[in-house]
């Protein structure tokens, strides 16, 4: 039993899907011309996997936490014992999973654990190793050959090409920030553009919105913003990162979070950098594209008013000409029966009231 986390309390926090479960999500998305790509994330993140099985970590006493302050969630890379373990899960993996790629992680690892390690540490002399990159390098390359063994191809996130080469079929998802991605291009890796400053949708759309901001705040007009020209030919494609610790709630939050900012990462992928133009991107956005995700029942994100206060006067400048702002006056959240606003209104308690974009029409 894991401890909870991210704010669950005593309730469970996450779960498992069973294979039969699995597979028929897999056909689910398939016939939506959608391919899921697995990750377990090693050698790091491994907490649920050391939780069961706690011989997989390294042998100190000593407790080094990652950066989201997780203990005991290394595997220890000097253990033999772990490559037979891991690679008993991979093949239930591929035998699941239709998918080219299987993501190994790599990411977030606090490589303190394997310094106090006496196999890790025994690993690294034996090698000639001086430095911890290079144990993972050391790891991600056995992971590579149990994955080719599989008759699958490997992919991790950028930490993986730290301390070593990389088979050049190894594909790499650059998250912490472009010039990463670059390098690993550069490298010669197929990467993909997934920088969290641009392309991770948990984070806040706005400074006054739920959701995380330690990468940026991403407006909608950021991620739109992406530059694709001039990209080393070894990027293959962009990427958005939905993490979906946090966004419990509001109910449908992940979907508030996704779309629009979905829709402008499509553009990025699929359009010239030089034919793509915010305004006429958000023309297209608020004319017809909104209809399209309101038609597919899609609970999207509006941009909301600016409201400014002068002279006894509460005054919206709507985010577009044919935006519906409803409102209230008793600090309540307005809904669709809320009054429309359709023109300054004079108040002496400002404070009393709230504003909010809508999508519809006036009937
Ligand atoms: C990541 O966000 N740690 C890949
Ligand atoms: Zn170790």
């Amino acid at each position: 039993i894991l401890p909870a986390t991210f704010g669950s309390g005593d309730k469970r926090y996450g779960g498992f899907y069973t294979q039969k479960q699995l597979k028929a999500l897999i056909k689910y998305a398939a016939e939506r011309n959608i391919e899921i790509i697995p990750e377990i994330d090693l050698p790091g993140h491994s907490k649920a996997l050391a939780a069961c099985y706690p011989d997989v970590l390294c042998n100190t006493t000593k407790e080094f936490a990652s950066v989201q302050g997780e203990t005991g969630n290394v595997l220890c890379i000097g253990n033999e014992n772990n490559y037979k373990i891991l690679y008993n899960i991979f093949k239930e993996i591929a035998a699941l999973f239709p998918s080219d790629y299987i993501h190994i992680g790599g990411d977030e690892v606090n490589m303190d654990n394997w310094k106090a390690c006496p196999l890790c540490t025994k690993l690294m002399q034996e090698r000639g190793m001086t430095q911890p990159e290079q144990l993972q390098n050391y790891f991600v390359r056995r992971l590579e050959i149990i994955i080719e063994k599989l008759g699958k191809k490997m992919a991790g996130w950028d930490e993986i090409i730290e301390g070593g080469e990389l088979n050049p079929q190894t594909r790499v998802y650059a998250w912490r920030d472009i010039k990463t991605g670059l390098r690993s291009a550069e490298k010669g890796q197929p990467t993909i553009m997934q920088p969290a400053q641009y392309f991770y949708v948990d984070m806040k759309q706005s400074p006054v919105e739920r959701g995380h901001n330690w990468a940026a705040i991403v407006t909608l007009e950021k991620l739109y913003s992406f530059n694709t020209k001039n990209l080393n030919n070894n990027i293959i494609g962009v990427q958005a990162g939905l993490w979906t610790e946090l966004l419990n709630r509001p109910p449908r939050f992940i979907e508030y979070q996704t779309f629009p900012r979905l829709s402008a990462l499509a553009e990025v992928g699929w359009s010239d950098n030089d034919k793509r133009v915010w305004n006429d991107f958000n023309y297209r956005l608020t004319k017809t594209h909104y209809e399209r995700l309101y038609n597919m029942g899609i609970a999207f994100r509006l941009p909301m008013p600016d409201v400014t206060y002068n002279n006894n006067k509460l005054k919206v400048t709507l985010p577009y000409d044919w935006a519906i702002v409803r409102y209230t006056s008793d600090k309540t959240e307005p809904n669709q029966s809320s009054s429309i606003y359709c023109g300054e209104i004079t108040t002496d308690s400002p404070e009393n009231y709230r504003f909010a974009t809508f999508y519809g029409t006036f009937d």
